[in-house]
């Protein structure tokens, strides 16, 4: 192949490439990118505003800068070009030293630039710190904390008789149109809080206490994410954020500070028992939502806080009997029921959650038996799998007792075999407690 065609070769191949690469931009792809649910650039409320207003600034200054210097060179070097019939041999054009005016006036301008830039950032920097001084008054306080690999929220102005906060998992509801102070920690590692449409990310840091101050200017559903590689399913570790009006907010605060929900195994419901769902493990890393409810999550949530027709009392009453022998109630609360752990995630009113394994899965019956049957495929090494070796030596089983120190599944000291006390749920096990934990409105 000669030099030329292997140069037409290459520009013809780079022009494609480039027409391939902008394909996405004039379709959907792009249009997705700007208001999907984890897009920064559909801000729904002023502290993600003001940070997309600081990228549109630094955007324009360095676009303007790029295209003023890419077209200088551009000139210069189509213009001083080599040419055919050029004497390669001609000495060298006289070297000059520069234009002191010039590069004078290049050093100012790129000062102001830099100021240019540097003003609304430090001011958005200012702005974003903590709620501003006259909306103090109004704003409302959350904690959120970090765990491998899920959320926990606590509302320190909800105390509940008995039980200190009220604490809920993975769904964060705010009152829409109030700045929301959420106070940062965590449990493990280094995680990150980030709620892309409202405004993000801070890290959650051991032994040090960071916040964020967010706003939702409208009712509506957010994607949140953290956003810090913190183990190997950080990339699961979601979460929701739903913003609703004050009256609807108050409400929801009620309603979840009352205890779990109780269904006598002889309770009359109306309507006859529905049939039994289908369930077939769809398996490792299949997508856990349906279409109708990433079209409308909000409508989807509302739906969720109501009972469900069709429920089957004695099914719920053989439910909670299983979450009592699988030693479920050992790490999670259910207030009013047996429950009473509190190392993962409130189950308290559940079945009113749009998600579960922390907003990775819809909380459908489908979902739910997979998670509980499945828990390994849908969250790698989550605690419920493996277990928790706690301080004193005594393992708090899981479905496989994993040893944390040597990674092999865990040994008895005294008898020098594995621990065979770990959890195992049949299907029809799964089914009952799907349909107690589901009763939990
Ligand atoms: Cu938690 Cu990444």
């Amino acid at each position: 192949m000669t030099l030329q065609s292997l140069s037409h070769l290459i520009k013809t191949r780079a022009l494609s490439c480039a027409a391939v690469a902008t394909v996405p931009l004039f379709t959907g792809g792009w249009f997705n990118w700007l208001t999907g649910p984890q897009s920064t650039f559909d801000t729904h409320g002023p502290v993600a505003k003001s940070q997309l207003d600081v990228f549109y600034v630094t955007l324009w200054v360095t676009g303007i800068t790029f295209v003023i210097v890419a077209s200088i060179m551009a000139y210069a070097m189509l213009k001083f070009r080599a040419r055919k019939g050029d004497d390669d041999k001609a000495a060298i054009p006289h070297q000059g030293h520069g234009n002191p005016l010039i590069e004078l006036s290049l050093i100012g301008l790129s000062v102001l630039a830099l100021v240019f830039i540097a003003v609304p950032t430090l001011k958005a920097i200012w702005y974003n710190y903590d709620v501003p001084a006259d909306q103090k008054a109004v704003a409302y306080e959350v904690n959120a904390t970090g765990l491998q690999w899920w959320f926990k929220f606590e509302y320190p102005k909800e105390q509940i008789d008995g039980a200190g906060n009220l604490v809920i998992a993975n769904e964060l509801v705010i009152p829409a149109g109030r700045p929301v102070r959420v106070n940062l920690r965590t449990a493990d590692v280094i995680h990150s809080f980030w709620v892309p449409k409202l405004a993000g990310k801070v890290d959650m840091m051991p032994n040090r206490g960071n916040h964020l101050w967010l706003q939702a200017d409208q009712p509506g559903y957010f994607w949140g994410q953290c956003a810090e590689y913190c183990g190997e399913s950080h990339a699961v570790m979601r979460f929701r954020v739903i913003a609703l009006n004050e009256a609807d907010f108050a409400a929801w605060l009620a309603h979840q500070k009352s205890p779990a929900r109780i269904v006598a195994a002889d309770a009359k419901l109306e309507g006859p028992v529905a049939a039994p769902y289908e369930f077939k493990n769809p398996g490792r890393n299949a997508p856990g939502w349906t279409k109708e409810f990433d079209d409308a999550p909000f409508v989807a949530w509302q739906n969720q806080q109501k009972i469900e027709t069709g429920e089957d009392p004695a099914l719920i009453a053989q439910g909670r009997k299983i979450f009592q022998e699988k030693t479920c109630v050992a790490c999670h609360t259910i207030r009013g029921h047996e429950g009473v752990g509190s190392t993962a995630p409130d189950l308290t009113h559940i079945g009113s959650r749009t998600t579960v394994a922390a907003g990775l899965l819809e909380n459908s019956k489908a979902n739910l038996h997979r998670w509980i049957a499945h828990p390994n495929e849908v969250k790698p090494g989550n605690k419920m799998y493996v277990g928790v070796p706690s301080v004193g030596g005594n393992v708090m089983t899981g479905y496989l007792n994993i040893d944390k120190n040597t990674g092999e599944r865990a040994i008895d000291p005294e008898t020098g075999k594995i621990v065979k006390d770990h959890i195992t749920v049949t299907d029809a096990e799964a089914r009952a407690l799907v349909a107690y934990l589901h009763s939990l409105k």
